[in-house]
Order: structure tokens, then C-alpha cells, then sequence
């Protein structure tokens, strides 16, 4: 198949050609993200394949469909950037890599969590400067601490198994609860109140949909322990940036690690080093102490990536020679 893979970066092109190869599919890497007033790059290839900031609504698949692109192949688990809708009626087929490495995402939620807890970030930063001071560097012990788990899918399971491991009690919330999770953990499942007011730890990894966004919003902060740890590695819109702050500022919430951010799309994944950044929401997060930011980087291990491109690949072929698509997102 003749693919337009949109928002490449050099850290995924060799994973790629290297599966695309193996498959016989021809890509066009492009560093420009789909988006309208991209979509007729596309024009020419049988399927593009995209990432979490491309812009996928109306607009861009009517221009796409009529250039001729059969399918969308996302190159990640979430499909909140795609109007399904819309797809099915440009008769656009979706596919999507459901899981890469949900060991990754659970990791990496670990690491911002100790390094929150145990100020690594600052003390990093002064050991390079020769400052040796402990002032300022007190953390706590994980163990014994109630983690809440919100959203017990594959990443957030393996997370509450990894925190059961440092000996913390897990809560739990979801509408279906992970049986496999309370036998492995001894899990307790409780209302989203009941969680936010017992977890020292909180730990977002539900999906984004109309039902989650902003689930942490002013009231359940309010509802939140007082200093308790916020850790959101799933999507920037399950949290209302900006009752965060507020949070953050009075101390309501104790610390907040956050590989994604709602409005992430406009500065993730780029250098804006030499730019004056103009979201002076995201401008307010980085200046506190107790707040970790990293861009969407959750995912990014090389296992992961090699999934990603073989199950793309599997996802392409299966299109081209008319298979069941196992893979498939629909409205
Ligand atoms: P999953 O589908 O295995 O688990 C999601 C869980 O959320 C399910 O157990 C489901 O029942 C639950 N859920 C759905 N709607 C809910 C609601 N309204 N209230 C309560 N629970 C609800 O998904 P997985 O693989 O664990 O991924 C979770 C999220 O992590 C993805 O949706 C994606 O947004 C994010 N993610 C982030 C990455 C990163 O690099 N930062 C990489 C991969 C995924």
C-alpha cells in the first residue's frame, strides 16, 4: 500500500521502513501533521497514517476521501483526534494500534510518581550546580500509601500491580472492574468520591471521552486528600488545567506529574526552546516546584515502537488483501 504517514519524527522513521519493508508497503513521510490545510499531501496514497495530535475531523477526511485515501491507520491506542462519524460516512476505515506497550505507560507513570515524591528533578538540578543541600527534599515512603487507580484497562492494571509491589493499597475505579486486578492486588473498587477522598496518589488512565473529560475538575479536587499526588499520563483533557493551578496554589493537590496537557497539541513534540511560549496556562504549570511535564512521552520505549510499527503494518496488509480488520474503530 502506498501510505502518507503524517507527524514523523527521527525516532520512529527506522522502526518503520524497517516493518514497511518486511510487508511491502511504500511509505511518504511527511514532518507536517494532517490536518486540512495538509490534507492534500495525501492525495496519491491509498492510507495515511497518523498520530494523537493530527487533526482528524470533518474537513480533513472529505478532502482525504476524495484524494482517494481508503484508510486511516492511527499509529496509537486513543482515537479521540478522529470524527468516527464522519469516517464512516467518507467511507474511511479506522484502525489503531490498541496496545504497544502498556508496560511503557505504566513505567513511566512510576517514574514521574517517585520522582514527584522523591524531588529527583530538583535534586538533579542542584547536585549539577554543586548545591548539596537536603533542604526542601523530604519525600515519603510509598509504602502503606492508597493509590487511586481511576480507569483498571491494561495500563491502569499494570500500574496498580507495579504500586502493589512498592506495598500500597490500591483503590480502584471503572465501570467494569478488573477481577484479575483484586485478586493479584486485593484492589478495593469505590465510587470516584470515595477514591479521590482516600488516595494519596491518584493515577489517570481512563480513555478521553465525553463521559471522563475533565473528571478532574474543581469539585473533585475539592473532594481530593489534602496534598495528595496527581499523576495523568493518559490525556490532557481528563484534567481542567486550570482548577489544577488552583489547586497547586493552595495546596490542595501536594504534586502533579503530567505527560500530557489539553491544549499539548500546539507545543508537544517540538522545540519551542527559542519561542516565547504563549499558553500561559501550560507557562504557570512549569513554574512550580512540585509539578513534573513531559511531552507525551509515556509510550516512547523501543519495544513500544516496534509494536507500533509491525501492528501498523499488520493493519495496512490486512486492508490491501481485504481481511477482517481486527483492529478496527467505528462509531
Ligand atoms: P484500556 O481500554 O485497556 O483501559 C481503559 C479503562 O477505562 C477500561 O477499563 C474502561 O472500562 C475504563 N473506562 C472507560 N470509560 C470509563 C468511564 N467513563 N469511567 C470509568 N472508567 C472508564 O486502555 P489502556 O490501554 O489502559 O489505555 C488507557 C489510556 O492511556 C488510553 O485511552 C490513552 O488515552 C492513554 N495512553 C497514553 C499514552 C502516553 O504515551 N501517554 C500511550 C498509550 C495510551
Amino acid at each position: 500500500m502506498h501510505v502518507a504517514v503524517f507527524d514523523t519524527h527521527g525516532y520512529e522513521r527506522g522502526t518503520l521502513e524497517m516493518a514497511a519493508a518486511e510487508r511491502g508497503h511504500k511509505l511518504t513521510f511527511f514532518e507536517e501533521r494532517l490536518r486540512p490545510e495538509t490534507a492534500l499531501l495525501a492525495s496519491g496514497h491509498e492510507a495515511v497514517c497518523v498520530f494523537v495530535n493530527d487533526t482528524l475531523d470533518r474537513h480533513t477526511l472529505e478532502i482525504i476521501a476524495a484524494e482517494g485515501v481508503e484508510l486511516i491507520a492511527l499509529r496509537c491506542a486513543g482515537f479521540n483526534n478522529v470524527d468516527l462519524a464522519a469516517a464512516a460516512q467518507n467511507n474511511l476505515k479506522v484502525v489503531r494500534v490498541p496496545e504497544y506497550s502498556p508496560y511503557a505507560v505504566a513505567e513511566h507513570t512510576l517514574a514521574l510518581l517517585l520522582a514527584l515524591n522523591r524531588r529527583i528533578h530538583r535534586a538533579y538540578n542542584r547536585s549539577r550546580d554543586r548545591n548539596f543541600s537536603l533542604e526542601g527534599l523530604v519525600g515519603s515512603d510509598m509504602h502503606g500509601k492508597t493509590v487511586g487507580v481511576i480507569g483498571t484497562g491494561k495500563i491502569g492494571a499494570i500500574f496498580g500491580r507495579i504500586a502493589h509491589g512498592l506495598g500500597c493499597r490500591i483503590l480502584a475505579y471503572d465501570v467494569r472492574p478488573n477481577e484479575e486486578l483484586i485478586a493479584q492486588t486485593g484492589a478495593q473498587y469505590a465510587t470516584l468520591p470515595d477514591l479521590l477522598a482516600a488516595s494519596d496518589i491518584l493515577s489517570l488512565h481512563v480513555p478521553l471521552m465525553e463521559a471522563t473529560h475533565h473528571i478532574i475538575n474543581e469539585e473533585a479536587i475539592r473532594q481530593m486528600k489534602r496534598g495528595a499526588y496527581l499523576v495523568n499520563t493518559s490525556r490532557g483533557g481528563l484534567v481542567d488545567a486550570q482548577a489544577l493551578i488552583e489547586g497547586l496554589k493552595s495546596g490542595q493537590v501536594g504534586a502533579a506529574g503530567l505527560d500530557v496537557y489539553e491544549e499539548e497539541a500546539d507545543v508537544f513534540f517540538e522545540d519551542h526552546s527559542d519561542d516565547v511560549l504563549q499558553d500561559d496556562i501550560l507557562a504557570r504549570l512549569l513554574t512550580f516546584p512540585n509539578v513534573i511535564i513531559t511531552s507525551h512521552q509515556a509510550f516512547l520505549t523501543t519495544e513500544a515502537l516496534s509494536n507500533i510499527a509491525d501492528t501498523t503494518m499488520a493493519n495496512l496488509s490486512a486492508k490491501e488483501k481485504g481481511e477482517p480488520l481486527t483492529n478496527e474503530v467505528s462509531a
